[in-house]
């Protein structure tokens, strides 16, 4: 695996692998790689030919309050699990790479609506961050495939959007969440929780899943079911920030004419922000 920090460095190789007619395929990240990230690389490697990954804990997604400072930064352990996972090109900018001019002065990316609910509400210019990070990593690296997980639906919808909405020539595939045997959806943030606050947090899973019953079994007052599994995961120790009924189209509140949903979910364990989401189709 070669490492690149620059941008001219990564168009050097990609171009050159794409002139001899190789399918690039892509996953970005933020670092702190977990089984989840390393199963996307292995999609990667499934569908294309050279396998590029980014580690860049991107400013403009984060709000005041959030972690940045805080986010684990572990590129040496990191680019071993891209080595071991037949990763080729690992491309870890530093901020002055992507925003030459700081963040005040760039372009951005707005997708609209699709961010209008669940993290987008809660966490406002976040996805206007990941919107335009996605947009500069695709421009620089030029993948023709790009691989996210479904962990977090709503990013990967807006991604979706943003690709057909801005003609960009990028397939995108989503992966289903990359679980614990105890359910919990594998993510950085998990590395912030205490062992005992681990088996709390896996209460999320399970509580998705009595909810997903609960609308196969006909549920349609959507905002009780809401309510009721908000007030089980204040009763579990979690503070909820939002567990919506939606549909997984538009990202809407769901209708009852819906035959197709995603609950998603945000709650906080002690300072940790925890997210899930599953779908259910009737
Ligand atoms: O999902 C993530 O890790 C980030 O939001 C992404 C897509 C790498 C953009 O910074």
């Amino acid at each position: 695996m070669i490492t690149v920090n620059s941008i001219a460095e990564l168009r050097k190789l990609v171009s050159e692998a794409k002139r001899s007619g190789k399918v690039v395929g892509f996953v970005p990240t933020m670092g702190n790689l977990h089984e989840g990230h390393l199963s996307l690389i292995d999609k990667a490697r499934e569908v294309s030919d050279l396998v590029v990954s980014s580690i860049f804990v991107n400013p403009m997604q984060f709000g005041e309050n959030e972690d940045l400072d805080a986010y684990p930064r572990t590129l040496e352990a990191d680019s071993k699990h891209l080595q071991e996972r037949s990763c080729d090109i690992l491309f870890a900018p530093p901020v002055q790479e992507i925003y030459p001019n700081g963040l005040a002065e760039e372009t951005r990316v707005d997708v609209p609506s699709l961010g209008d609910y669940h993290c987008g509400a809660s966490r406002a210019g976040h996805f206007v961050g990941v919107a335009t990070v996605v947009t500069k990593l695709f421009n620089m690296v030029q993948p023709d495939v790009a691989v996210f997980g479904e962990k977090d639906f709503q990013q990967l919808a807006i991604i979706r959007k943003m690709v057909q909405d801005l003609c960009i020539p990028v397939q995108i595939i989503g992966l289903p969440t990359s679980r614990e045997t105890s359910g919990l959806a594998r993510s950085s943030r998990n590395g912030y929780l205490s062992s005992q606050e681990k088996e709390t947090a896996a209460k999320i899973f399970k509580l998705l899943n009595d909810c997903a019953d609960k609308l196969r079994s006909g549920e349609k007052n959507f905002s009780k079911l809401e309510e009721e599994a908000k007030a089980q995961l204040a009763q579990d120790g979690f503070k909820p920030d939002y567990l919506n009924v939606a549909n997984p189209e538009t990202l809407k509140p769901s209708d009852t004419n819906d035959t197709s949903f995603v609950i998603l979910v945000a709650a906080y364990l002690g300072s940790t922000r925890l997210i899930d989401n599953i779908s259910v189709n009737l």
